[in-house]
């Protein structure tokens, strides 16, 4: 059965973009795209890819749980396997992490462990790196802390800036994010004993690395 798959947004919604462009059919389907804001871009072009699509305001909430609460009760009612987290800017609770502990994937804009929370690619930049990128975890209460699955360096070139840098994150996201996605709704990826494993073995400490994405995809499948 295909795996049914709820995307969670709240702005430009590039990251859905990619997943729907790339979405296995044999393995999964986009049942609902969420987002908690009513002028997400994202939300435009799930209807045009046909996907149902829903808005729910967190401003009309009393309190974090309450929207939460919210949340659960009407993604549970699209049964969902799998819940991407595609550039949505909420801090979730914990009973929501832990409700859908193992089927909850977030992307993150930085060579996770390093930089966790905003303003990645400054950071990155101030602090002279060579290389910056982008990684997609499992979520868990800590922040940006869930075990990792797969990350994608991008190298740091000279003049770049926060904004150029953010561009190529970016981009190799739109590679790095369908591969999970597909690698979950195939049945290859799944979280045991807290740590990521793809086809039954944990991937190493930082996730499986993929190089070269920006100028090559081959490989995407097999990795
Ligand atoms: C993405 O770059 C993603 O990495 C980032 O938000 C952007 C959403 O862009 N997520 C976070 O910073 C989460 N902490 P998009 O709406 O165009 O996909």
């Amino acid at each position: 059965m295909a795996c049914r798959i709820v995307v969670l947004i709240s702005g430009s919604g590039s990251n859905l973009q990619a997943l729907i462009d790339h979405l296995d059919p044999a393995h999964g389907q986009i049942v609902l795209v969420v987002s908690n804001r009513a002028d997400a871009y994202g939300l435009q072009r799930a209807a045009k890819a046909g996907i149902e699509t829903q808005v729910l305001d967190h401003n009309i909430y009393a309190s974090r749980e309450a929207f939460d609460q919210a949340m659960m009760a009407r993604l549970d009612s699209y049964s969902p396997d799998l819940l991407i987290l595609a550039g949505f800017m909420r801090i979730l609770t914990p009973a929501f992490v832990n409700h859908y502990h193992g089927r909850l994937l977030n992307i993150h804009p930085s060579l996770l462990p390093k930089y966790k929370g905003l303003n990645t690619h400054q950071r990155a930049l101030n602090a002279g790196e060579a290389e910056h990128g982008a990684t997609v975890h499992f979520v868990t209460e800590e922040l940006d802390g869930g075990p990792l699955i797969v990350q994608a360096p991008v190298p740091i070139v000279s003049g770049d800036t926060s904004a150029t840098l953010a561009a190529r994150v970016q981009q190799s996201e739109h590679l790095l994010y369908p591969q999970a996605m597909n690698w979950f709704a195939s049945g290859r990826l799944r979280l045991i004993d807290n740590r990521a494993c793809l086809d039954g073995k944990p991937v190493g400490p930082v996730g499986t690395r993929l190089e070269n994405m920006e100028t090559d995809m081959r490989g995407m499948t097999d990795v």
